[in-house]
């Protein structure tokens, strides 16, 4: 039997809840002791589901003093980690991939990084070689999201 989306159920697919930020939070403190620099975590999910939550709750887990705060203008944040940079991207301004794009991207990319993709669209079949878990967030009423955990093998 398949699942919705014609992946075979179980396999590397996990499914949680979440009741407010600090749960959203401590999910991504929890998802990032499994993640090894050159991952790539690909957020997607609705305005406001909580994709830039689990991030800060990552990165500071992983050792980011700075304040996390939403990359959408910029494109994309650095923060320097416990032997790991920390790049956050969030694509949605993105319509395409310039060259430009694509430079910034491997910048941001080289070295002993993980990278976290909200809006990952433009960019998703570039860094796929790189993803180690994508994260679906969906809002289920109030403070309630349900989050995917899709790994990959
Ligand atoms: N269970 C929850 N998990 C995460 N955030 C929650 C939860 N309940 C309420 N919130 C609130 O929802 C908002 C989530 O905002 P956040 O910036 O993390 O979303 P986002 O998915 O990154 O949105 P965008 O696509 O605009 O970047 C915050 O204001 C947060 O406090
Ligand atoms: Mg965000």
């Amino acid at each position: 039997m398949s699942g919705p989306d014609g992946s075979e159920p179980g396999a590397g697919h996990e499914q949680v809840a979440s009741d407010g930020p600090a749960a959203t939070e401590a999910l991504g403190a929890a998802l990032a002791a499994r993640l090894r620099p050159g991952d790539v975590v690909l957020l997607r999910g609705d305005l406001g589901a909580g994709k830039t939550t689990l991030v800060r709750g990552a990165a500071r887990a992983l050792g980011a003093a700075a304040p996390v705060t939403s990359p959408t203008f910029a494109l994309a944040h650095r923060y320097d980690a416990d032997g790991v940079r920390v790049a956050h991207l969030d694509l949605y301004r993105l319509a395409g991939l310039g060259e430009e794009d694509e430079e910034l991207l491997e910048d941001e990319l080289d070295g002993p990084v993980i990278a976290f993709v909200e809006w990952p669209g433009p960019v998703a079949a570039l860094v796929e070689p790189r993803v180690r878990v994508e994260v679906d967030l969906r809002h289920e009423g109030g403070d309630r999201r349900r989050i995917d955990l899709r790994w990959r093998s």
